[in-house]
């Protein structure tokens, strides 16, 4: 059955529809839409994407009908003194994933994160990480994929894979 989304490598022009993405996985709490600007603005979330494209960012997107974007998984090697939520080790890039809400639950993510994954070990990097929070649902899809428990805090977990 044709899924209705295709994935293709994400470019430099994609950063403005990452940051959207970027603002939905930092707002995925039901009602926890948080504004654009605050999120993209602050420290531990702007780290993610600002600058984007750099030498070893890379990631993918998710398109719909008329090639319009509806999701995105992407990675970046944050370094050990500026590290992310889900800093594992140095040169290992962290991942981050978000789904437009109209497209969710419907295997995006679920490609989205395999297909990420591929190309981040095509890419020559061995593992990736990611945070998750303990009680967001997706941290069963990391886990569903191969991710295992690197850290816990808090409230969050990091995690970890191999690529290949
Ligand atoms: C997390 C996210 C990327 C997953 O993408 P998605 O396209 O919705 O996921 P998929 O459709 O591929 O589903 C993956 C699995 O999660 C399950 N799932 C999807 N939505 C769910 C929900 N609301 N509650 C519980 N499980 C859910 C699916 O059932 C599926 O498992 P299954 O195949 O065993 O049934 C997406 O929901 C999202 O953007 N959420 C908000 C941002 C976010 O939380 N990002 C991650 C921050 S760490």
């Amino acid at each position: 059955m044709d899924s209705g989304f295709a994935l293709r490598r994400a470019a430099q022009t994609d950063a403005m529809f990452l940051g959207d993405m970027l603002v939905e996985a930092a707002s995925w709490r039901a009602g926890g839409v948080r504004p654009r600007h605050e999120v993209l603005n602050s420290a531990d979330h702007r780290r993610y994407l600002a600058g984007w494209k750099r030498m070893a960012d890379d990631g993918l997107v998710a398109t719909g009908a008329h090639e319009v974007p509806v999701g995105a998984a992407w990675y970046r090697v944050l370094p050990q003194n500026a590290p992310g939520f889900g800093f594992v080790g140095v040169a290992v890039p962290e991942l981050i994933i978000g789904v437009h809400p109209l497209w969710r639950a419907r295997g995006v993510g679920r490609a989205l994160l395999r297909g990420v994954i591929e190309l981040a070990g095509t890419q020559g990097h061995a593992r990736i990480s990611l945070s998750v929070e303990r009680d967001n649902f997706a941290r069963n899809l990391y886990r569903a994929e191969g991710f295992a428990l690197v850290a816990e805090g808090e409230s969050r977990e990091t995690m970890a894979r191999r690529t290949r």
